[in-house]
């Protein structure tokens, strides 16, 4: 299939790529570079051995998705561009809502226009709320805590609207749970700016020494060890599962838990870390962090059973990748 793949320089997007052309498919990128840099593209390149259609534009920007839509045959848009970062979502709300909904609302225009039928959406976890674990897709949603939350809650309110219009369309929302880890490589990976809101960079950076210690935000939840669980699925399994989902899209909205099925506490993690890459990583309990919840992990039955579809790799290798990565990027000092 020819698909473009938006956000496709960003961490997620990026290994999407990879898998989708290791696949056989062919893909168009169109990032705006507000959060990944170019140098990507020439990773990806040398990772694929090829030479990748890229756009830097921005996605909300219908006049320049038109012509992109004009000038290429495609056969669906897996949509990864938007805004992540929730403590900052609650700072600037307008940004995340401009951002995220709009993006969405542009490419679900010209997919309407251009008679593309097959979506992929970039959903979260984070829409179930503090909803009892494991998560399933058939679970009413409960309030998000924040308006990042509530882009991934109306994005997909938009597109099931869109699917009521026009039933010939094929929606996929994939709901990600905590993706860590990188590309065997050590070439793509996360790589956040300033000090990172997710763990696993956290614990990374730590480890390299660019940072002094890991604050562990709370050890008292009602969990194994009184840190938060969560339910880390590797970069790369995440990435085939949107080639899994794509390929097996049918008409309608149909949603799926991207997740390994596990929970993994906090204090796990970080001895997971030690003991795979044997670095010690210093860390300090500290309070709750607002808008944290205990538990949070995926029921996946839905997407093993319907779409044979599960995540393949361990802990351990999520560990080994993350380091791998960390170790292999320049540290600016
Ligand atoms: N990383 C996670 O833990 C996680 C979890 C659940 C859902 N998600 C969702 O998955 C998607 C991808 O996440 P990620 O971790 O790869 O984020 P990321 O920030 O690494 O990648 C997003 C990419 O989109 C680009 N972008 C943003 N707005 C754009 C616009 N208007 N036009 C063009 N490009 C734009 C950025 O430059 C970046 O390259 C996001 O929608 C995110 O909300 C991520």
């Amino acid at each position: 299939m020819n698909i473009l793949v938006t956000g496709g320089l960003g961490y997620i997007g990026s290994h999407t790529v990879v898998s989708l052309i290791e696949t056989g498919h062919k893909v168009i990128i169109a990032d705006n570079l507000s959060n990944s840099n170019k140098e990507v593209l020439d990773k990806l390149n040398s990772i694929t051995n090829s030479n990748i259609l890229f756009y830097q534009i921005d996605v909300t920007d219908s006049d320049k998705i038109n012509i992109l839509f004009e000038q290429h045959k495609l056969d669906g848009v897996i949509h990864f561009a938007g805004y992540k970062a929730v403590g900052e979502s609650t700072l600037k709300p307008l940004k995340y809502y401009y951002n995220n909904l709009l993006s969405t609302i542009t490419l679900a225009k010209a997919c309407k226009k251009y008679n593309v039928k097959k979506f992929v959406f970039s959903s979260s976890a984070t829409v179930y709320g503090d909803n009892n674990v494991p998560f399933k897709e058939t679970m009413s949603l409960l309030p998000t805590t924040n308006p990042y939350g509530e882009t991934k809650v109306m994005g997909e309110r938009i597109l099931q609207d869109l699917v009521k219009s026009d039933p010939e369309f094929e929606v996929t929302l994939l709901r990600y749970f905590n993706p860590i880890g990188a590309h065997p490589s050590g070439l793509l990976g996360e790589k956040p700016n300033g000090i990172p809101n997710n763990l696993m960079p956290y614990i990374t950076q730590v480890a390299k020494g660019k940072l002094k210690e890991l604050h562990v935000f709370g050890n008292d939840y009602p969990t194994i060890d009184g840190t938060g669980v969560r339910d880390y699925i590797h970069v790369m399994d995440l990435a085939e599962g949107h080639v899994a989902a794509l390929e097996n899209i049918k008409q309608g909205v149909h949603i799926y838990n991207l997740g390994t099925g596990n929970g993994t506490s906090v204090l796990q993690l970080i001895t997971t870390f030690e003991k795979t890459n044997n670095i010690k990583v210093p860390y300090r309990i500290v309070e709750r962090r607002q808008g944290d919840i205990a538990s949070c992990y995926a029921d996946v039955t839905k997407i093993e059973t319907e779409i044979g579809w599960y995540a393949k790799r361990t802990l351990e290798d999520m560990c080994k990748d993350a380091w791998h990565f960390e170790k292999s990027t320049v540290t600016l000092v």
